[in-house]
């Protein structure tokens, strides 16, 4: 339960965080700010907070820019007043830049641009919110949103890749530095039904085998849901965490368990 405490979540305007968000209004959150581009979308997850009587603070946020992350914790401070728990989790993957994806041919504009949303901006949030969560009296923690693709890579995806094992690191090392007042740690999905992974599939020359190929090696064959990443993020949040820092916990069907033929 996240009774009393008071949240913020990127990327929250749809997709996990928004699932994340709810989820933490659900479990007794007193407050959740909402950061996103998509300021439409972040006051439909606000109505959906509200809706669990927890307060919900829309700022739109653009995570590519370092004086646009500031002004966010600025906010929270200011009208919240409060941040104990922060969950990292705005990304988006090359796929939705350039069809050019291979590690030969995509384009360095695009690597710089996925570094800077996927990386770059969990550094710069985590920074700007430190002073907030060293204030926190209610067991203040990180959660950070990585993925499989963190630990293995998948074809046609190295900035993805590259960025998302940077963030099972960063994990570890904010762990390391923060404690033991702030605890850290990440979750690293596999396949889930959200707009991203609906557009990438789509996108795909043969919709049907891309799923299949997505969810084939799992021993759970389905997409993931939102909700499912939502409990882990939310328990990791928890008080009920409280021995688990620096560590990467998967939620993608046992993907990663095995190695994917049973010949
Ligand atoms: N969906 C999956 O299968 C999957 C798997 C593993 C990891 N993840 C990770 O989970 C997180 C959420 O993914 P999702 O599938 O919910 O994505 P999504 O595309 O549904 O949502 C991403 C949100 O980030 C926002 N956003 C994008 N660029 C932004 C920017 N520059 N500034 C502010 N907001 C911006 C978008 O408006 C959107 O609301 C990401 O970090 C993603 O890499 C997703």
């Amino acid at each position: 339960m996240l009774t009393g405490k008071t949240c913020l979540v990127t990327g929250a305007a749809q997709g996990i965080g928004r699932a994340s968000a709810v989820e933490m209004a659900r479990q007794g959150a007193v407050a959740v700010a909402l950061a996103d581009l998509d300021v439409d979308g972040a006051e439909g997850t606000a109505e959906l907070v509200r809706a669990h009587g927890a307060t919900a603070l829309v700022v739109r946020t653009d995570a590519r820019e370092a004086s646009s992350l500031r002004d966010l914790l600025d906010t929270v401070d200011r009208e919240l007043g409060a941040l104990d728990v922060l969950h990292n989790n705005v990304g988006i993957t090359e796929a939705q830049l350039t069809d050019q994806l291979a590690v030969d041919v995509l384009p360095v504009e695009v690597w710089d641009l996925v570094m800077q949303v996927n990386l770059r901006s969990y550094f710069l949030t985590t920074q700007y919110a430190v002073p907030l969560l060293r204030r926190s009296r209610l067991g203040p923690s990180i959660v950070n949103t990585a993925s499989t693709s963190g630990k293995a890579a998948a074809p046609r995806g190295p900035a993805y890749a590259a960025s998302k094992g940077g963030v099972v690191m960063l994990t570890k090392a904010t762990a390391v530095d923060l404690s033991p007042e702030v605890r850290c740690n990440c979750v690293c999905p596999g396949t889930i039904e959200t707009p991203m992974a609906q557009q990438y599939i789509a996108r795909a020359e043969d919709p049907a085998a891309q799923l299949a190929a997505m969810t084939g090696a799992q021993l759970v064959p389905r997409l993931g849901l939102v909700e499912e990443v939502a409990a882990l993020v939310c328990f990791l949040a928890s008080d009920a965490a409280g021995f688990t820092t620096g560590s990467a916990y998967d939620v993608d069907g046992g993907k990663l368990a095995w190695r994917g033929a049973r010949a």
